[in-house]
């Protein structure tokens, strides 16, 4: 077998054996195959797509690249959550905590933020004191005693996903759905859940930018799942606009509170409930009625607040010594008429520019910096009206370029559903 022949092969379109996948994927992580050669083929992947078997395939080989968790020493239904990422994006933080005090048995191992979207190990650390490095042991005992947990990945879950990852991004082959699928189902199946609940953000400030293809991304990943006897969840959600009013990492902490405690914006709590009712519902094998019953009451008598301070308390973070910027600047609407859209993207890169993210992956990161937005798409703003507080440290703003981010009309364009669809 040689790598020439199988890129050939991809390139005409034709259907690659289990033996070609593992050929290739082995040989790039031990480097008998170079970049060049391991380009080409993702490129030819790209352009002419890959079956289901393939893609189940191309799975299954990564998912064995590295170590794999197993979790079944921890009695009862694993239920793992996964969102493929979005601006303000804080449900783990928030879900986690509260599936756990329905009875959900939810470890999670989370990753860190590269790019504009920011990951929850980079959230959660803006907390004082609060671990993400917990050993193995450390890790299932909290689990076993509260319910839930988040760490960050382990070096060696999935190598094959990381060196990959790391080549599709500079040449142009992230876009290409059965390679999502099988980069983001590798890891979850690696992380050893026995459920898989899968937020899959649509829009401007998403990967997945329209329905169509998220819906073929999602029945994809459903697919694969099937294929290792896992079941995966898909709920396709809309990224047009920041989740939430807070961007920034310890902004976003406080935020989740605000929701655990019963408070915080409509759009966040909401689809909370909805991820948690399908979480809870899975996790205790009970169906959605019951569930969102239990999330609500969760959610109600606070309980689920309990829960994320015993969480932080285990992972030996203060909450009481979250810290925002306190140099905060208010930026007002030039104009009058309805906030159209959102420029999502745009306001992620903004709060990474004032240090709220990495550029590479060994910046540090400045928790206290960020945004909160006073409005949200559809509304109706007056001239001279809040459109958001910008929290600041070192770096500085430009005012023009936060504005250019809104969409003002007298028209209104509607306002975006919050939830498009369910695939299962
Ligand atoms: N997230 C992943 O983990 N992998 C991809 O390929 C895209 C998004």
């Amino acid at each position: 077998m040689n790598i020439v022949d199988i890129i050939n092969k991809k390139r005409l379109n034709k259907e690659l054996t289990p033996e070609e996948i593992t050929f290739f994927v082995d040989g790039y992580v031990q480097e008998t195959i170079n970049d060049y050669q391991m380009s080409s083929l993702l490129m030819a992947i790209c352009i002419n797509g890959m079956s289901y078997e393939e893609t189940s395939n191309l799975t299954e080989v990564m998912l064995h690249s590295g170590d794999t968790i197993d979790l079944s020493m921890l009695k009862g239904i694993k239920v793992d959550k996964h969102s493929t990422g979005g601006v303000g994006d804080k449900t783990t933080m928030i879900l986690l905590p509260l599936v756990a005090a329905c009875g959900v048995i939810a470890p999670k191992m989370s990753g860190r933020g590269l790019g504009f979207t920011g990951g929850t190990i980079d959230k959660l650390e803006s907390i004082p004191g609060f671990k993400t490095n917990l050993t193995n042991e450390e890790f299932i005992n909290q689990v076993e005693k509260i319910g839930c947990s988040v760490v960050s990945q382990t070096g060696n879950l999935v190598p094959a996903d990381k060196k990959i990852y790391a080549l599709r991004d500079v040449t142009g082959t992230v876009e290409s759905i059965p390679l999502i699928a099988s980069s983001i189902m590798s890891k979850k199946l690696a992380s050893g859940a026995d459920k898989i609940v899968i937020d899959l953000k649509v829009g401007n400030g998403a990967l997945m930018k329209n329905l169509e293809d998220a819906r073929t991304l999602a029945t994809t990943m459903v697919e694969i799942g099937k294929r290792h006897n896992k079941e995966v969840v898909c709920l396709l959600t809309d990224m047009n606009q920041p989740l939430g009013n807070a961007i920034g990492n310890a902004l976003e902490v406080k935020e989740s509170i605000d929701v655990l405690d019963g408070k915080g914006p409509k759009d966040i709590r909401n689809l909370v409930i909805v991820l948690a009712t399908i979480m809870v519902s899975l996790g205790l094998n009970i169906s959605t009625e019951e569930a969102n019953k239990l999330v609500l009451e969760k959610l109600s008598n606070k309980e689920g607040l309990k829960k994320f301070r015993e969480m932080v308390a285990m992972q030996g973070g203060d909450i009481d010594a979250i810290k925002v910027s306190d140099k905060v600047v208010s930026i007002k609407s030039k104009k009058t008429g309805f906030v159209k859209s959102i420029n999502t993207d745009m306001l992620g890169e903004i709060v990474r520019k004032l240090g709220g993210g990495r550029y590479n992956k060994e910046d540090n990161i400045d928790s206290s910096v960020g945004i909160v937005l006073s409005i949200k798409q559809g509304d109706y703003i007056l001239e001279d009206e809040e459109i958001l507080k910008v929290y600041i440290n070192e770096k500085d703003i430009k005012v023009e370029e936060i504005l250019e981010c809104f969409e003002i009309d007298n028209t209104s364009g509607g306002v975006l559903p919050l939830v498009y669809e369910l695939i299962k």
